[in-house]
């Protein structure tokens, strides 16, 4: 596996593969890997002749400082793994390789058509302008043919779907399925900073939105809603931030079940804020 800390490498090395015709599959992460991020990788090492994988903890999308120095960092556990799951090259550039002053000051605002306005794009300001001013740069110098993202991060799936769209890339965008915990918890690097009490809390998340889905149909969103939130707020150690019932396209609410449908929800466990999501 190719580690390389520098945009002139990366370019070099991507123009020669370009001369070979091989296809290349691209999964971007901010790092400490965990089995999620895992099986996007293995999928893209299955699906192409190269695989890309970026490591950068983007500064322009954490709309809160100390959620960014506490992020969890561990690259060389990172790259042992990444090399057993058949990564071919893992790209990590500083912050002042990937951005020079003006852009991470940019005032520059992507255009998503409504879909960063509800639900993380309302309690994170600015995050998916950080999320798309990275994913739009790193797409430019790795050229994939088809790039993996996890559904766990669904509003931020979507929001890439319609950036790809909307720019006329040729990319294919993959969707792939959220990993969970055995208990159920939907895997992230952030789990790694609950403490023994805060992730037994943490399991309540996946288990109160597993339920709901057992008696959904016989309800209406409002009411699961209503039934979520009351769940939330009765369960130890969790404090709900949203829960929404959302069209999987438009992720505006919805007051029935005729299109496909989704629960999106952050909660805070402690300190550490967790999302999860599930299909109706
Ligand atoms: P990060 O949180 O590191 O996630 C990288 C990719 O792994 C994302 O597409 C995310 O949805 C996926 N992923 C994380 N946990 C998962 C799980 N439990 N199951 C399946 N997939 C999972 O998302 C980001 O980084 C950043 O916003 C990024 C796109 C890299 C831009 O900076």
């Amino acid at each position: 596996m190719r580690f390389v800390e520098n945009i002139a490498d990366l370019k070099q090395i991507i123009s020669e593969l370009n001369k070979t015709g091989k296809s290349i599959g691209f999964v971007p992460t901010m790092g400490a890997l965990h089995a999620g991020h895992i099986s996007l990788i293995k999928q893209a090492v299955s699906e192409n002749d190269f695989c890309v994988v970026s490591i950068f903890v983007n500064p322009t999308q954490f709309n809160n400082k100390k959620d960014l120095e506490k992020y969890p960092r561990n690259i060389d556990k990172d790259c042992l793994l990444l090399n057993a799951a058949g990564c071919d090259l893992v790209f990590c550039p500083s912050a002042e390789e990937m951005y020079s002053k003006e852009e991470i000051e940019s005032t520059f605002k992507f255009d998503f058509a409504g879909l960063d306005k509800v639900m993380e794009g309302k309690f994170r300001q600015g995050h998916f302008n950080g999320v798309v001013q990275v994913v739009s740069k790193l797409f430019s110098l790795v050229m994939p043919d088809k790039a993996y993202f996890g559904e766990k991060d669904f509003q931020q799936l979507a929001i890439i779907h319609h950036l790809v769209k909307s720019a006329n890339m040729k990319i294919s965008i993959i969707d792939c399925p959220i990993v969970r915990e055995a208990d159920g918890l939907a895997m992230s690097s952030r789990n790694e900073r609950l403490n023994a009490e805060e992730r037994k809390n943490a399991t309540g998340i996946s288990a109160i939105l597993m339920e709901s889905r057992t008696f959904a149909t016989k309800l209406l969103p409002e009411q699961i809603t209503e039934w979520v939130i009351k769940k939330i707020n009765e369960a130890p150690g969790l404090q709900l931030e949203y829960f929404e019932i959302v069209d999987v396209k438009s992720l505006q609410k919805v007051t029935d079940w005729s299109n496909p449908s989704i629960g999106c929800i952050a909660v805070f466990c402690g300190d550490i804020r967790l999302i999860d999501n599930i299909r109706y």
